[in-house]
């Protein structure tokens, strides 16, 4: 069958890797992608908001299935403009319905729903410009650090940790009076959990749910954890802590309700949740929830799964996740992502990369790049994450790092500490 990818990161790319593996694709599509999807599959140019050019692509391709990277169409409703439509519903396309991708769309609404299903999470309260004065109360009665939170998409900068009462109380004015535009007209405040951060992948198909590899990714720029959030620096998979009781913890408390929550409001999900949990006194809370991969953390896991990933996408478009397997290699896999001097602050682009050809104990996933020519530019903040495999996560980093350096392009950066609270 052919296959349309949306998106154009190192998530994307990770995919094209995997979907490319299948004897089950034909031709693959990546729209729009970058220089490491054009080696693998045909790059389209089309934006994956744009639904009506989305639409016409795949039908011109004869498109199959498409796999939603991003979480941006998935919260604008591509899932149901497809299904809802004669001439696109039979395209199996990955993916929460928009009201599925609530879940990561709104962080009331996610709340909410961890507190009709029981599931752990930070206690809350969320608050509109109306109740500016309620909210300011409600901050003086919790403890520092205060955990602010945009309830709509910010792109990833939507939420703040302030010690400062009086400066919390100003922020979330701030945040209320539009700081992050309509994404902000309402804000959770919550509870800060203090622990280790961990993700979890569940791919479901409403009813079915398999649990993908654990990863864990370094979100700020700067060694041992410092300076801005970013998109990601690098990440691990499995995660260390995670031990058999752990998980199984995991699953009972989250993940079975979580599926379950969905099956009881009916919605309609067909794809990928990322949960972003903590460990606080050996119990996993809720920080968050994604209705997408997380991107690096793809890096890490995809290559881990073993089992056809164009069988498990079809099993989920047809609500029989309980007939497959899923194997998973039990080595250790960890991506460094090398970016753009500057970032995640202002930084330039254009720049021409070099030796990729020289990495060999790597696989080279690209982020942010595109073709010139015959050359490899770099084309975003996130560059290329190079993705390696050991026998635990150390033995894998070694090199994930032989490999950065052996890559070249001007004002190069990289963190050189992923990993650094794992032993
Ligand atoms: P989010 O955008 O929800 O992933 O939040 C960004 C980051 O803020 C998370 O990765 C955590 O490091 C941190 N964070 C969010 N909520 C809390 C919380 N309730 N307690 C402690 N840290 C939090
Ligand atoms: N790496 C975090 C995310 O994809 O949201």
């Amino acid at each position: 069958m052919n296959i349309l990818i949306l998106g154009s990161g190192g998530r994307e790319h990770t995919f094209a890797y995997k979907i490319a593996e299948s004897t089950k694709c034909d031709k693959l599509y990546v729209a729009p992608g970058n220089a490491g999807t054009a080696e693998i599959a045909i790059n389209l140019d089309v934006n994956p908001i744009d639904f009506e050019a989305v639409a016409k692509a795949a039908l011109a391709k004869d498109i199959k299935m498409i796999v939603v990277g991003p979480e941006d169409p998935l919260v604008k409703g591509i899932v149901d403009y497809f299904t809802k439509d004669d001439r696109l519903k039979k395209i199996m396309i990955i993916g929460p319905s928009g009201r599925g991708a609530l879940l990561e769309g709104s962080k009331e609404r996610a709340k909410e729903f961890m507190a009709m299903y029981d599931i752990p999470t930070a206690a809350y309260e969320s608050f509109s410009f109306e109740s500016l004065e309620a909210g300011k109360n409600f901050l003086e009665k919790m403890k520092p650090p205060y955990v602010l939170k945009a309830d709509g998409l910010a792109a990833g900068k939507g939420v703040l940790i302030i010690d400062d009462l009086e400066e919390a109380k100003k922020e979330l004015e701030n945040m209320l009076s539009g700081k992050f535009g309509a994404a902000s007209e309402k804000v959770v405040i919550e509870e800060f959990l203090d622990g280790i951060e961990l993700s979890v992948f569940v791919l479901t198909d409403g009813k079915n749910y398999k649990i993908l590899p654990t990863a864990k990714d370094y979100k700020r720029i700067g060694e041992g954890d410092t300076g801005l959030n970013t998109g990601g620096m690098g990440a691990v998979s499995p995660v260390p802590f995670v031990d058999k009781d752990f998980m199984h913890m995991i699953e009972e408390r989250i993940v079975k309700p979580t599926v379950n929550g969905l099956g009881a409001e009916d919605i309609d999900y067909k794809g990928f949740v990322f949960i972003g949990l903590i460990k606080v006194d050996g119990n996993p809370y809720v920080i968050e929830y994604n209705v997408r991969m997380g991107d690096p953390e793809t890096e890490v896991v995809l290559p881990r799964i073993k089992t056809d990933l164009v069988e498990l996408l079809e099993k989920t478009w047809e609500s029989s996740l309980d007939k497959i397997n899923l194997e998973i290699d039990e080595r250790s896999a960890t991506t460094v992502m090398t970016v753009s001097g500057g970032y995640p602050g202002s930084y330039e682009k254009g720049k021409e990369i070099s030796g990729i050809k020289e990495i060999s104990d790597s696989i080279v996933f690209h982020a942010g790049t595109k073709n010139e020519g015959d050359k490899i530019l770099t084309n975003g903040g996130r560059v290329i994450a190079l993705t390696s495999f050991g026998k635990d996560y150390k033995e894998a980093l070694k090199k994930s790092y032989q490999s950065a350096d052996k890559l070249h392009f001007d004002k190069m950066y990289f963190r050189k500490d992923i990993g650094f609270d794992l032993s």
